[in-house]
């Protein structure tokens, strides 16, 4: 059985202090047993109050981003064993922001994953194509490369540490959801091209995550489709009534 999952990617938004209220929030307002594993992904800054805050609770919290290499002269980045050491086990790798405005390519990516996965983190790996590329016709191109260049190096075992999160480029933050039926689309055809490279044991056991304008109004319906297992959640997360009635969006 896949598990459902919904994760909040706070991206760049909330200090400590406002970190702390939504945490209140949340933790008041959750329900005993959720029927999705929840994520949240603060700020590199409220990691560690977030994970002293929430370890009693079902919330897991994850980092947004690392650095492949453990440690040195790379100012301004954090290790794999650095969130480790403040209680974080799993990072958000490859979402459309970093790769767009940090240039960080699929071969960075393929390192960042084996860094994380060699430290016995779990990943969260985005991917999804531009509007000119579903303009195109291209988008199941550029997602099974965003694949294959990012993360088909690792073995089948490692599968097990791994979320996917399909995130069309254009339907983030703009309002514009991808329709179920296109989010299904994709959703089925990421698993497609897992069982071809893997097997169906690997394709079916993976969650895959749907990222993008997703809105407690039209959750329940995208969550509904086969092959979509919860959703990487932006704007919507900084609302702990908005994000809880997502993650209370399952059948
Ligand atoms: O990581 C989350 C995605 O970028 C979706 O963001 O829900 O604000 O569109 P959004």
């Amino acid at each position: 059985m896949r598990k459902n999952i919904v994760a909040g990617n706070w991206k760049m938004n909330n200090d400590l202090a406002e970190t702390s209220e939504l945490l209140t929030h949340l933790k008041m307002q959750l329900v005993k047993e959720p029927t999705a594993e929840v994520y949240i992904a603060p700020a590199f800054t409220c990691l560690s109050h977030a994970f002293q805050t929430l370890k009693e609770t079902p919330i897991k919290v994850a980092a947004q981003n690392m650095h492949f290499e453990k440690k040195g002269a790379f100012t301004g980045e954090v290790s794999a064993q650095m969130l480790q050491s403040v209680g974080v086990s799993t990072v958000i790798l490859g979402h459309s922001e970093r790769r767009a405005q940090f240039n960080e390519t699929n071969e960075i990516l393929a390192k960042k994953v084996s860094a994380a996965i060699e430290a016995d983190m779990e990943v969260i790996f985005c991917f999804g194509e531009e509007l000119k590329e579903r303009k195109a016709g291209e988008h199941f191109d550029v997602v099974k490369r965003q694949l294959e260049e990012g993360i088909f190096h690792l073995s089948k075992e490692s599968w097990k540490k791994v979320i996917l999160a399909y995130e069309p480029v254009w339907a983030i933050g703009t309002g514009e959801t991808a329709s179920p039926d296109q989010a299904q689309e994709v959703h089925a055809f990421v698993r497609e091209t897992i069982a071809g490279k893997y097997d169906e044991a690997t394709a079916n056991e993976v969650s895959i995550l749907y990222g993008g304008s997703v809105k407690a109004d039209n959750a329940r319906e995208i969550f509904g489709k086969e092959d979509v297992d919860g959703g990487l959640i932006g704007g919507a997360s900084l609302n702990a009534i908005d994000f809880l009635a997502i993650v209370n969006s399952f059948e």
